[in-house]
C-alpha cells in the first residue's frame, strides 16, 4: 500500500498534523484562567494545574481545526478533512488534558516530566476521538505511534530555545 517508507512517514505526519498544531499553540497563545479555576480534586490536589487554561484549550482547538480547513482545500475534500482537523484537535487537547488530570493525581507538580503520557497521551486520543471519522490503517497508526515521541521533544527542546518554554522537555 505505501511504496516506501517516506511514503508512509508523509502519510502519518499528514494525517496527525492538526493534533501536533494544536497541542502545540497553547504553548505560544496560551496562559490566564485556568480551566479548573484553581479549584481542587477530592484528594487536595489541583484537579489540572495551572498549566491547562480556557485560552490554551480553546486556541489549540481552533488552529488544529483550521488547519483541518486547509488540508481540505488543499486536496478538495473540505468536508472530512475539516471534520477530522476539529476532532484531531480536541482529541489532543483532551488528552493533554487527562495528562494533566493523572499527573496531579500522582501528585507530579505542574511542568514535571511524565515520560509516554506527556508524549503520547495527546495523540492516542486524537486518534479515538477521529476515528468515527476515519481510522488510519495500522501502518499508519503504528508510524504515528513511533514518531510523535521523539518529534514531541524536539518541538519542546526548540520552544526552550525560543523562550517559549520554560522547560527543555
Ligand atoms: N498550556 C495552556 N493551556 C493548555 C495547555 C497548555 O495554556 N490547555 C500552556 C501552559 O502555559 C503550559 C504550556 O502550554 O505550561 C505547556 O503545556 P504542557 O507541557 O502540556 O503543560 P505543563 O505546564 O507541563 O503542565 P502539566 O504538568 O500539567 O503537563
Ligand atoms: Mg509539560
Amino acid at each position: 500500500m505505501y511504496g516506501d517508507p517516506i511514503q508512509l512517514l508523509a502519510a502519518a505526519v499528514w494525517f496527525i498534523l492538526p493534533a501536533y498544531v494544536a497541542n502545540a499553540t497553547p504553548v505560544v497563545l496560551g496562559g490566564g484562567r485556568p480551566i479548573d479555576g484553581g479549584r481542587l480534586f477530592i484528594d487536595g490536589r489541583p484537579i489540572f494545574g495551572p498549566g491547562k487554561t480556557i485560552r490554551g484549550f480553546i486556541s489549540g482547538i481552533a488552529a488544529g481545526f483550521i488547519l483541518g480547513i486547509l488540508q481540505g482545500l488543499a486536496t478538495g475534500q473540505l468536508s472530512l478533512y475539516s471534520a477530522l482537523g476539529f476532532l484531531l484537535a480536541l482529541g489532543a487537547l483532551m488528552g493533554d488534558l487527562l495528562g494533566s488530570f493523572i499527573k496531579r493525581r500522582a501528585n507530579l507538580k505542574r511542568g514535571s516530566p511524565a515520560p509516554i503520557l506527556d508524549q503520547l497521551g495527546f495523540v492516542v486520543l486524537a486518534l479515538v476521538f477521529a476515528s468515527p471519522v476515519l481510522v488510519p490503517t495500522w501502518e499508519v497508526v503504528l508510524t504515528i505511534l513511533i514518531i510523535t515521541p521523539p518529534i514531541h521533544l524536539a518541538t519542546n527542546f526548540i520552544g526552550h530555545k525560543l523562550k517559549l518554554k520554560d522547560r527543555p522537555y
